[in-house]
């Protein structure tokens, strides 16, 4: 969702901010902007579409843009269109102070109608607007002192809002603020950063704080104030970042989509990476919980949004199987809008890349309110998410920045697995050997994905024949079921073509009725060793489809025969338990969407109308 920058320092503010926005494109935007405080009035330029345009009109200014403080926004509309006018930093009315904003506020249409009782003319359509009106007007209450203005703008504030300004008035600082959406400060030599997250400025510093809720940052080139909105002073939570800038870059690959496809194996290998203790036990991050809370535990639900609620689908199955709890998946945003029943002994599991997704997170906060116990899977260490939980197992899969999630699928199945095993060998239904015996199967898919992103070329072949093609359907049974819903909307996402996943058994009760000579069905078999009527029933349904004029692109494990006669293209994987089978028949269709929007001339890594953080009800 909307990247956030502000800097202060030495450097030209132009070219820290810029490069902070190009490295948080990967959240997804529409329009960008930046405002430098110059010696004279403030610079602010902003246009819709790509950074790019933003840039030509930067370089185009005859004054350029010269200044050590700034701020930079990319925007993902909300309130207004994606137009220039809408385009973040807004300004007050007398030009003094320049914002930017990431989230909604809720309370807009009442602030913006006294502002403009009181004679203020709007140039936007946005709720940010009001907040840089508002900011003028409690500037002058706070005799000129930007943070206390900040705080008074606040506390008027209702909805979910991080924000950064700069004020003519107030040379060489930026004021940031936020409350449920995230906000991090990097901490330099001489120079300080904002930001949504730190890929921002980790080409500057990995010294970061993480802002808590409800609290008003001010940087200077050598300070960093933080005080809570009533201005009581307060401390935000110091980390260290553990990857480099390479890790945020494409390594190589033309896209960033790639790169994370390739390292699959890798972040599976990490998420598995000292999660068994000494007695066999499994090992999460953060618990909050004891194991008597876990004992007690009479139903799960699984909440999360798009390919995290995938995984969770998958996850149903190992977890009931191996612990005997009944377990529901439901999707976030959903969720709370149905009154589930929650008390104490329900324990929902959020999964979330990012831990930022607002409909994952205002579910968790219903489920809190409802007495339930909540875990976090979350890959983003300090999101609010995991901060919100009673336990967290983090998936150490590293930055994931192409908006289509991919690693984050494998790690997220592979800590929800962990996740499972826990409960189960706390609550007795499986002994550490037991455990054991899983956690070794798991610990063999790294080298099982490896194995079949080294057979991806066949595949890659196969796209480009596809290109063209208007509808794709997706089957699977079981496990493999969830593959085909990931597998749909990764195509979806990437190659805007109609492309839906089905239950392979529920096709005749009328789906098939879409199938026409040449449609492309995509069949994921389980193991005929793991269960066999399974297997066999999956067959039937290829035959179905394809006796109705059906192109079936099949992935079955090596040594499958029996799915030959039924396909027209057959994509091998490495035989692998029932259960598990995801890691490596999910893999094949990652590809298959990247490489046929790559051929049809799309943005692989930020797809139209998405975000990667969607910090929006
Ligand atoms: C967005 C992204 C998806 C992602 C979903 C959930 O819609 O485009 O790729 O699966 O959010 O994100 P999360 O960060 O909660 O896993």
């Amino acid at each position: 969702m909307c990247g956030i920058v502000g800097y202060t320092g030495s450097q030209e503010a132009i070219q820290v901010v810029l490069d902070g926005l190009r490295r948080l494109e990967y959240r997804g935007y529409d329009s960008a902007g930046v405002a430098v405080l110059s010696e004279g009035p403030l610079r602010v330029a902003k246009k819709a579409g790509k950074l790019s345009n933003l840039e030509k009109e930067v370089v185009a200014a005859a004054d350029g843009f010269t200044g050590t403080t700034g701020i930079g926004h990319t925007r993902w509309a909300t309130h207004g269109g994606p137009t220039d006018r809408n385009a973040h930093p807004h300004m007050s009315a007398d030009g003094r102070v320049a914002v930017i904003h990431n989230g909604i506020i809720e309370n807009f249409a009442k602030l913006r109608a006294s502002l403009e009782s009181s004679g203020i003319e709007f140039t936007s359509d946005t709720d940010t607007e009001c907040v840089a009106h508002l900011l003028a007007l409690e500037l002058t209450a706070a005799g000129g002192d930007l943070a206390e203005a900040m705080r008074l703008v606040c506390r008027r504030l209702e909805g979910a809002f991080t924000l950064l300004a700069v004020d003519t008035g107030t040379p060489g600082k930026v004021v940031g603020a936020r409350r449920n959406s995230p906000l991090v400060v990097g901490r330099g030599q001489g120079e300080n950063f904002l930001a949504s997250d730190v890929s921002a400025f980790i080409a500057h510093t990995r010294d970061a704080i993480e802002l808590g809720q409800d609290q008003v940052v001010l940087i200077t080139a050598d300070s960093i104030e933080i005080t809570d909105f009533l201005g009581v002073p307060a401390q935000g939570r110091d980390f260290h970042v553990d990857w480099d800038l390479s890790a945020a870059e494409k390594g190589g690959h033309d896209w960033f989509m790639l790169k994370e496809i390739g390292e699959q194996p890798h972040a599976v290998d990490a998420t598995l990476l000292g999660r068994v203790g000494e007695h066999g036990e499994i090992l999460l991050d953060e618990v909050r919980l004891t194991d008597q809370d876990l004992r007690d535990v009479d139903k799960i639900f699984i909440i999360a949004c798009g390919t995290a609620y995938h995984a969770g689908l998958v996850a149903k199955y190992a977890i009931e199987h191996w612990t005997r709890i009944p377990c529901e998946v439901e999707l976030a945003s959903e969720f709370r809008y149905r009154d589930p029943v929650l008390d104490r002994s329900t324990l929902v599991i959020a999964v979330s890349q990012s831990g930022e997704t607002m409909d994952t997170l205002m579910a968790l906060r219903h489920a809190k309110e409802q007495k339930a116990r909540v875990l976090a899977i979350c890959n983003t260490n300090g999101s609010t998410i995991p901060r919100e939980s009673d336990a967290v197992l983090y998936t150490h899969g590293g930055p994931e920045i192409a908006v289509a999630s991919t690693k984050a699928f494998l790690t997220q199945l592979a800590a929800c697995f962990l996740v499972g095993l826990h409960l189960a060998q706390v609550r007795g239904v499986k002994y550490a050997d037991e455990v054991g015996a899983v956690v070794d199967q798991l610990r063999a898919m790294p080298a099982a994905i490896a194995q079949v992103l080294s057979t991806m070329d066949d595949v890659r072949a196969l796209a480009r024949s596809l290109a063209h093609q208007k509808t794709f359907i997706f089957l699977g049974r079981h496990v493999g079921y969830p593959v085909a819903l990931e597998g749909a909307l990764k195509l979806k996402e990437l190659a805007y073509v109609h492309a839906e996943g089905f239950a392979a058994g529920e096709m005749k009760h009328g789906p098939i009725a879409v199938i026409e000579e040449g449609t492309p069905v995509v069949c994921v078999v389980p193991s005929p060793a793991g269960r066999g009527v399974l297997h066999d029933k999956i067959v039937s349904n290829i035959q179905e489809v394809r006796a109705r004029g059906a192109y079936t692109i099949v992935i079955a494990e090596e040594g499958d025969e029996a799915v030959v006669p039924y396909a027209n293209h057959l994509i091998r994987v490495p035989r692998t338990p029932t259960l598990l089978a995801p890691f490596v028949t999910t893999v094949p269709l990652q590809v298959l969407a990247a490489e046929i929007a790559d051929a049809l001339g799309h943005d692989v890594d930020q797809p139209r109308n998405l975000a990667k953080s969607v910090t929006v009800e």
